[in-house]
């Protein structure tokens, strides 16, 4: 599997297409302060995953694996690499706002309560606006 950082709008509309069909938040990508990765084999589209900055603090999200490629360890792959990015950004931790806790739950995560969360996630639009108030937020420490 490739990864691509992506600035292309064709290549970016790709990864929008994935979102709405995995029933993700897509309005607010492309945005100044969301990475957008497409990760690849043979040239075809089989995940995504971007990372949020919100001043000092970092959100992963739009993690996302196509159908005929699901429950083969992309998603993990996917969450790995990102986490590297974070790593390297010289961040010790990061947040995830999801519906599927048990998933993040096995790599890591912890469920930590909504207010809990730094101000300036909060303020994200995946935290006011696009994810349901009964998504869990969720915080790992590298
Ligand atoms: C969630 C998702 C990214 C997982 O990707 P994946 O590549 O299929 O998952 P992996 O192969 O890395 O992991 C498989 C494991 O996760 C579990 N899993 C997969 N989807 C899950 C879900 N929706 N809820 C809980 N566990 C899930 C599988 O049961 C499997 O468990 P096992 O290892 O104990 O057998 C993928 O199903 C997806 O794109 N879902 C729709 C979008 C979404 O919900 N994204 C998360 C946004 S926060």
């Amino acid at each position: 599997m490739i990864a691509r950082k992506l600035t292309d709008k064709e290549e970016i509309g790709e990864i929008v297409d994935l979102l709405k069909d995995s029933g993700l938040p897509h309005l607010d990508i492309p945005g100044e302060d969301v990475s957008v990765y497409g990760f690849y084999e043979d040239n075809e589209l089989v995940a995504s995953g971007a990372i949020e900055y919100a001043d000092d603090f970092i959100l992963l999200r739009s993690l996302a694996v196509a159908d005929p490629h699901k429950n083969k360890g992309l998603g993990t792959k996917v969450v790995e690499y990102l986490e590297d990015l974070v790593t390297e950004s010289g961040c010790r931790y990061y947040y995830i706002i999801t519906e599927i806790p048990e998933y993040f739950k096995k790599m890591g995560f912890k469920v930590i309560q909504r207010q809990d969360c730094p101000e300036p996630i909060q303020q994200t639009a995946e935290f006011t606006t696009f994810c349901p108030e009964d998504a869990t937020v969720m915080k790992k420490t590298l």
